[in-house]
């Protein structure tokens, strides 16, 4: 019967993963903050296909934490996440003390520049320098071949992309499409904050990424009209506080007037106290019941 390890400490980790190199063994990764959810089964899914030894870290990193933010009340359940890991057959649970990933004297991140300006990067200043500096620290100490990330977080993604370019990592980096709730809401820990009218007043969000999909179906390619439909549909619920609605290249998240290249319509907004953000590429298919 094989076991699913939990191992904690950073060395512990890293000579285990150099142990599997050394082995010929590839090794694919899933970095987490836990409170598992079917949008993170999924990429683990993924990763146990691509690799021969499947690392998940669970880690809830305070650098991509701003003041005010969630970082104590985010949602941390070890005891249920490792079951529902070991259900789709993770080898490995990373889940390093921060006192080992930041001790006392740190004091090195990483800074993507351009890709971090706009959208999240605007309300959430330092999040991203936090998102890279613990992904460059989890490529560093798992030595992955390959790293899986979802869509959902779009910019994220283009960040950890931008990151791995540039700093020539050796790591292949995997997106995956959003999973959603059947009435079309993207999965995320944090819709475990939502209560019951907030829950439904969140669908806003996915239906007008359907409305803003079906104007660009007709043809639509002027970005401020999609826009002003969006937005209105947005700001007609009075529990949504719409924080961004932009349609940004896909590469550079630089906002576009034009819909000619690859975009991505992205949107942030508050539910009550609760943070949401989903996004739609233009010409992508996007199922959801509206
Ligand atoms: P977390 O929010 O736990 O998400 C972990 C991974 O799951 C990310 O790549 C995220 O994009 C993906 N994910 C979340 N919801 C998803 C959904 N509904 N469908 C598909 N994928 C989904 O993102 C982070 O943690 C952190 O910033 C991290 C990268 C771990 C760095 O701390």
């Amino acid at each position: 019967m094989r076991t699913m390890r939990i191992i904690q400490p950073v060395k512990e980790m890293q000579a285990f993963c150099d142990h599997l190199r050394k082995a010929g063994k590839t090794i694919s990764l899933v970095p987490t903050m836990g409170y598992l959810h079917e949008g993170h089964l999924k990429l683990m899914r993924e990763g146990k296909k691509r690799g021969d030894c499947l690392v998940v870290s669970i880690y809830v990193n305070p650098t991509q934490f701003s003041a005010g933010e969630d970082f104590e009340k985010y949602p941390r359940d070890i005891e249920r996440d490792s079951g529902m890991a070991e259900s789709v057959g993770v080898d490995v649970i990373f889940c390093p003390a921060s006192s080992d990933m930041y001790p006392e004297h740190y004091q090195t991140f990483v800074n993507v520049e351009e890709a971090t300006q706009n959208l999240c990067g605007l309300s959430r200043p330092g999040h991203f320098r936090g998102v890279a500096t613990v992904c460059c620290k989890l490529f560093n100490i798992v030595k992955p071949h390959v790293a899986i990330f979802g869509k959902k977080d779009f910019q994220q993604l283009a960040v950890i992309r931008r990151m791995v370019e540039d700093l020539n990592m050796d790591v292949e980096i995997l997106g995956m499409p959003t999973v959603r709730e059947a009435d079309g809401l993207a999965m995320s820990s944090r819709n475990a904050y939502l209560q019951e009218k907030e829950r439904e007043a969140a669908l806003i969000l996915s239906c007008s990424l359907l409305q803003a999909k079906k104007l660009y179906d007709d043809g639509q390619r002027d970005t401020a009209g999609i826009l002003k439909v969006v937005t209105d549909s947005l700001e007609s619920s009075l529990l949504v506080r719409l924080e961004y609605a932009k349609i940004c290249d896909v590469v550079t998240l630089k906002e576009v007037t034009h819909l000619g290249g690859a975009a991505v319509l992205a949107l942030a907004v508050r539910v009550g106290a609760t943070r949401l953000i989903d996004n739609y590429v233009f010409g992508e298919t996007f199922d959801v019941p509206c």
